[in-house]
């Protein structure tokens, strides 16, 4: 059993945060700055330029990619000088609109360039972090993997259909993270996926669609980032991968 409270005792931890102008993940770097025990914060995002300025001093490093196989491989070279420390990678990335394309409501409005992007952001970018990130935590002991996913990519879970392509990219996020945690189990031995659901946050991704939801199931991201990192120090984390939504519960996949 991974003992997680345990590997972040010790001091000198490092977190790496992808997708990092994400709501839930500035709150994320937020608690993580704030956290003794880690002294770097290693934060990732196409939005950033290489000189961004952070309120926490030298505890947060920005680096500017653009999620390309040589800008992934390249930073993920650079994160080899923390090898040994690093104990929390989060990727963040997800997309459900932008100003081309909608979820969809009915199969008519299926168009393959939007199901092309939204299972690129969704699916593949995560997985290209993941495949160049599997030599840097090589030996890492007590490393968990956040990944965000959504409830709406179980399969099992589906009850109201909708949204083909951004449950369809969740799905095969889901799957690709299931197949990689069980080749980790055999060459990477100490790292632990946590397949994430955070709830109906108040961010960007989900503001066109809050009028369906009550204030009472409409989460602060701070309250999400709070949620997941009890969630990962709380020891339940005990099998190679699990899907987990903000409250603890465990979803079926
Ligand atoms: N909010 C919700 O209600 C909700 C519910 C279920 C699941 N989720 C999941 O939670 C995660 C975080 O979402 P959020 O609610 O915090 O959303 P957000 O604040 O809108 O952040 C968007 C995130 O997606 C990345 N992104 C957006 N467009 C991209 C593109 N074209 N290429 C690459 N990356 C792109 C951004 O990365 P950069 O920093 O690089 O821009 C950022 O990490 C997502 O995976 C989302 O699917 C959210």
């Amino acid at each position: 059993m991974l003992k997680n409270s345990q590997d972040t005792n010790k001091t000198g931890n490092v977190a790496i945060v992808i997708g990092a102008t994400s709501r839930i993940a500035v709150s994320l770097i937020e608690d993580l700055a704030n956290d003794v025990r880690f002294t770097k914060i290693v934060a990732i995002s196409r939005q950033f330029s290489d000189k961004a300025e952070t309120s926490f001093g030298h505890k947060v490093s920005y680096f500017q990619s653009d999620y390309s196989e040589k800008s992934i491989s390249k930073i993920c070279e650079q994160l080899r000088s923390h090898k040994g420390k690093i104990s929390r990678v989060f990727i963040c990335n997800g997309i459900l609109h932008d100003s081309h394309l909608q979820p969809e409501k009915r199969i008519e409005d299926i168009k393959p360039e939007n199901l092309h992007k939204v299972f690129e952001v969704n699916a593949i970018i995560p997985m290209i972090w993941i495949k160049f990130l599997k030599p840097v935590l090589a030996n890492e002991q007590g490393c968990v993997v956040t990944v965000f996913s959504a409830r709406i990519g179980s399969i099992e879970d589906n009850r109201k259909g909708g949204w083909y392509s951004y449950r369809a990219s969740k799905a095969a996020l889901n799957m690709l993270l299931k197949t990689a945690a069980i080749e980790f189990e055999r060459v990477v031995k100490g790292t632990r996926f946590l397949v994430f659901h955070p709830g109906t946050t108040d961010t960007p991704l989900s503001k066109p669609f809050q009028k369906y939801v009550s204030q009472n199931k409409l989460f602060k991201p701070e309250f999400v980032a709070d949620q997941l990192l009890a969630l990962i120090e709380g020891n339940s984390l005990d099998k190679s991968i699990q899907f987990y939504g903000w409250d603890g519960e465990e979803i079926p996949w």
